[in-house]
C-alpha cells in the first residue's frame, strides 16, 4: 500500500498540563474521507488544530503528524504557513467566524487567492467566479456581503474558500452542527460531490453519528481524549463493538436494527 497522504501516530496533547488527547493515531489515504465522532470536549477540534499547526497556547503535542511524508508535529509557524489554507485547508461551524462582515464575499475570495497564488488580479476574479458556482451560488451573489447570505450560503463560501488553492485535505469541523437538517444534508452532499470530482482527501468532523455515517468511507470515535472505535463506516455502524459506540447508535432511530444494507449518500438524501 502507498504511503498515506496524511498520517498520525500516538498524538497527545495537553494544555496548560492538562491532558486533552491521548495516544491517538489513524491515517487519510488519498481520495478517502475519514469520519470523526464524537460528542463535544471529547477532543476532535484539538486533534484537528494539531494538524494545522493552529493549537492554542500552552498546548504541548507528543507524537507524530506526518503529511505526505514530512514530519509536522511541532512544526515552526513557517513551516506550517505553507501548508496550512494551501495544502490542508479547513472549515468551521460557523462560517460567520471565518468571513469578514465588512468585505464582499467576491473580495474576500480573491484576497485568498491573491495571498496564496501569484495570478492577476483578472484571473483571481475569474477563478473566484469560478468557485462560487462551484458550490452552487450564482454568480449574483459574489458582490454580497456574508450578512445578506443564509447560513447554509454562507457555509458554501466557506467551502468555496477553503478549495480555491486545490488542498490535498480539507477538514470539515461540524461544518454542518449550525445549520437545519435540509441545508445540513444539502451542505454534506455538496461536500461528498466535491471531494470525488477532486480526488480530494477528507477529515469530516461531527458529534453526529448520521451526519458523518453520510459522508465518511471509514471514521474513528473519540471519547474522552481516546479512539474507542474505528473502521469501515458500514462496519462500525451495523457491528459497533464499544459500548461508547453503541451508545451513539442506539440514540439514532434512522439506523434501524432491521436495517440490511445502509442507504447510499443519494438515498439517506432523498436524491
Ligand atoms: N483553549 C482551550 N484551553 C484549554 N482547554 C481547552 C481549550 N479548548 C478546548 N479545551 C478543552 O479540550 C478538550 C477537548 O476540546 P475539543 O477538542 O474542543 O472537543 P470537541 O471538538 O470534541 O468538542 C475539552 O475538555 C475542552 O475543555
Ligand atoms: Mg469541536
Amino acid at each position: 500500500m502507498s504511503e498515506a497522504l496524511l498520517s498520525v501516530s500516538d498524538l497527545s496533547i495537553g494544555i496548560d498540563g492538562k491532558s486533552i488527547v491521548s495516544e491517538v493515531s489513524f491515517s487519510i489515504q488519498r481520495q478517502q474521507t475519514l469520519g470523526v465522532v464524537g460528542e463535544s470536549g471529547s477532543g476532535k477540534s484539538m486533534t484537528s488544530l494539531a494538524l494545522i499547526g493552529l493549537l492554542p497556547r500552552g498546548s504541548t503535542v507528543t507524537g507524530s503528524i506526518r503529511f505526505k511524508g514530512e514530519e509536522i508535529a511541532n512544526a515552526p509557524q513557517k513551516q506550517m504557513r505553507t501548508i496550512r489554507g494551501k495544502r490542508i485547508a479547513m472549515i468551521f461551524q460557523e462560517p460567520m467566524s471565518s468571513l469578514n462582515p465588512v468585505l464582499t464575499v467576491g473580495h474576500q475570495l480573491e484576497e485568498t487567492l491573491l495571498t496564496h497564488e501569484q495570478l492577476s488580479k483578472k484571473s483571481a476574479r475569474a477563478q473566484s467566479i469560478d468557485a462560487i458556482k462551484a458550490v452552487g451560488i450564482e454568480a449574483e451573489k459574489y458582490g454580497a456581503y456574508p450578512h445578506e447570505c443564509s447560513g447554509g450560503m454562507q457555509q458554501r463560501i466557506m467551502i468555496a474558500m477553503a478549495l480555491l488553492c486545490s488542498p490535498d485535505v480539507l477538514i470539515a469541523d461540524e461544518p454542518t452542527t449550525a445549520l437545519d437538517a435540509t441545508t445540513s444534508k444539502s451542505i454534506i452532499k455538496l461536500l461528498g460531490t466535491l471531494m470525488k470530482e477532486r480526488g480530494m482527501s477528507m477529515l469530516f468532523i461531527s458529534h453526529d453519528i448520521n451526519s458523518v455515517a453520510m459522508i465518511a468511507d471509514d471514521l474513528f470515535v473519540m471519547w474522552n481524549g481516546k479512539i474507542v472505535e474505528s473502521g469501515e463506516t458500514q462496519r462500525v455502524l451495523t457491528t459497533p463493538s464499544h459500548k461508547y459506540t453503541k451508545g451513539l447508535l442506539a440514540c439514532k432511530p434512522a439506523l434501524d436494527k432491521k436495517l440490511r444494507r445502509l442507504p447510499t449518500l443519494e438515498e439517506s438524501m432523498g436524491a
